[in-house]
């Protein structure tokens, strides 16, 4: 089982380290294009094999794609990203360029890869990597929800003062800092719903919280965070690589899902070996639906300035 991560920066070269510590593959390949940086951190990795009791080979490259061949899985995480000030949208020329080189090169060496992509704006990143690849709409996943998720967990966790590992709850719509949606009403701690747990206003500031997950990282940390971004996106390669069928708010192609077609978006997805399976329905209700079809104009907003580039 090979993975492959594009960009052995924060976010590639935590999740690296996790799918290691977590013995998820047998080989993991970082690649990036700065002289010998990707063999530095796998070496590093490498070195703390025999401390956390790990198997998995750790390959640095510096650009050479001839050591991504065979990967199962392929994520790409290159690009720039926030800094403080920034919003993720601002990423969007530079970042359009990157993920494109770096999907033809990866599809050459990988044919039959699952490629997952964080490189941000996220959800239109993912919508360009499935309109320039013609991968199979399956093969493509957005990772955006599943850390959204997991903060929106860790809040609510914070309020109820109770594990999070306990507590069921998702993000989903566009991996933005107005766009995504905690559905707080289907929240729900060892299958009691959070909403006879807590009141309104502290739910509404969960949410709120939530949603500037990433900025208030961003301005804490001077550029965006990555221990849970990587550990998010070994999550969702796990559930790939070993077929596990988790349901995981993922950006996927839609074709009439949710009430929209032609667009990258996070809904939950059954996602496992030939990567995401099935969309779920959530049954929202008519504010939810709302809220979704807001994001979803968001994030159509910003294909359309991807378009005009
Ligand atoms: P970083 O700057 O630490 O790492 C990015 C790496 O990509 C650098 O080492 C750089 O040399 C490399 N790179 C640039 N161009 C490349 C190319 N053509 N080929 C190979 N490598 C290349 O940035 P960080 O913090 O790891 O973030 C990476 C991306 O992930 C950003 O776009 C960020 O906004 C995004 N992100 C997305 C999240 C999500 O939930 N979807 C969460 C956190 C970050
Ligand atoms: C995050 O949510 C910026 O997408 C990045 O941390």
């Amino acid at each position: 089982m090979k993975v492959t991560i594009i960009g052995a920066g924060n976010v590639g070269s935590t999740c690296a380290d996790a799918i290691a510590y977590k013995r998820i593959a047998s080989e993991v390949v970082l690649l990036d294009i700065r002289e010998n940086f990707a063999e530095g951190k796998a070496l590093d990795m490498m070195q703390t094999s025999s401390l956390l009791g790990f198997n998995t080979k750790i390959v640095g490259s510096t650009n050479d794609y001839k050591k991504t061949a065979g990967s199962d899985v392929v994520v790409v995480t290159s690009g720039i990203p926030r800094k403080p000030g920034m919003t993720r949208e601002e990423l969007i020329g530079v970042n359009a360029g990157i993920v494109k080189t770096v999907t033809e090169n990866v599809l050459a060496h990988s044919p039959n890869a699952v490629i997952v992509i964080v490189s941000n704006p996220m959800d239109t990143m993912t919508y360009l990597t499935f309109k320039e690849s013609g991968l199979s709409k399956h093969r493509v996943i957005g990772m955006g929800g599943a850390l959204d998720s997991a903060r929106f967990r860790t809040y609510l966790s914070l309020a109820v003062e109770r594990p999070s590992n306990d507590i069921h709850g998702m993000v989903i719509g566009g991996h933005g800092d107005t766009t995504m949606i905690p559905l707080t009403r289907l929240a729900t701690y060892n299958g009691i719903p959070f909403e006879n747990l807590l009141d309104q206003s502290t739910l509404d500031k969960v949410a709120s919280d939530t949603m500037v997950g990433g900025k208030t990282l961003t301005g804490m940390l001077g550029t965006s965070a990555w221990y849970a971004p990587g550990a998010a996106v070994a999550y969702l390669v796990d559930s790939i690589l070993h077929d596990q069928k988790r349901i995981i708010p993922c950006s996927v192609y839609l074709e009439g899902e949710y009430g929209q077609a032609d667009i990258c978006i996070g809904v939950p997805v059954v996602v496992g070996k030939n990567g995401w399976e099935k969309i779920i329905d959530l049954n929202l209700n008519d504010s939810e639906k709302e809220l979704f079809k807001k994001s979803a104009a968001a994030v159509r907003n910003m294909n359309d300035a991807l378009n005009a580039l």
